[in-house]
């Protein structure tokens, strides 16, 4: 995993929790594709975290330019949703993952770009509401979606063997696979 964000809490997350399933290497970098992406292993899973795209548009474009997909996380409220289409401050992104601005430099083919609905509360009309909207926003919602739950809410920073929380992002990576997104 690459920790893109500058919060950096994906990595202290990995330095902490003592039982973390892979390595992180902090990489908040507008040179991540020159600097980083050479150095990534072609035949496994690589996995990067960024901050927000509106607020950090320089490192969020480099990873787009060598990521194959990117998964957008969006809670089912108002909020969230002016974040990802309208922000009062920064860029909006769009739902050809060109989060931000003009083609960079090394440009590939815009990649893969689904967006994830999280803290869903169970039975609420928000979560069916918001995959709508945003269907109809022309935004590939996938069908997975992740409840809100305490037990996810407190994960950052704490060991990660908690079965419990397992079966939603089960389901994601079933998804994800069955679209081909995971080589
Ligand atoms: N499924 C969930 N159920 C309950 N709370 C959650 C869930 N997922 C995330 N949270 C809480 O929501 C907040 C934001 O979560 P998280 O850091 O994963 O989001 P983020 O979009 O990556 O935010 P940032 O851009 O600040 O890194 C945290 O306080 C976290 O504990
Ligand atoms: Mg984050």
């Amino acid at each position: 995993m690459y920790d893109a964000d500058e919060s950096q809490q994906l990595a202290a997350w990995a330095r902490d929790a003592g039982d973390f399933p892979c390595q992180v290497v902090s990489a908040a970098t507008a040179f991540f594709a020159d600097t980083m992406y050479p150095f990534m292993e072609p035949e496994r899973i690589n996995l990067v975290d960024v901050g927000h795209a509106e607020n950090h548009p320089e490192i969020v474009d480099s990873v787009l330019e060598v990521a194959d997909a990117a998964l957008v996380t969006v809670s089912p409220t108002q909020p969230d949703y002016q974040r990802l289409m309208r922000p009062e401050k920064g860029t909006p992104a769009d739902e050809d993952g060109q989060a931000v601005r003009e083609p960079a430099r090394h440009r590939r083919p815009a990649p893969t770009t689904v967006v994830l609905l999280n803290r869903c509360q169970a039975g609420a009309k928000s979560t069916g509401d918001y995959k709508s909207k945003l269907r109809a926003d022309g935004w590939d919602v996938l069908t997975s979606t992740i409840p809100r739950r305490e037990a996810i809410a407190s994960v950052v920073g704490f060991p990660c063997d908690k079965p419990e929380r397992r079966a939603p992002y089960d389901q994601l990576v079933t998804e994800f696979a069955d679209r081909g997104l995971l080589k």
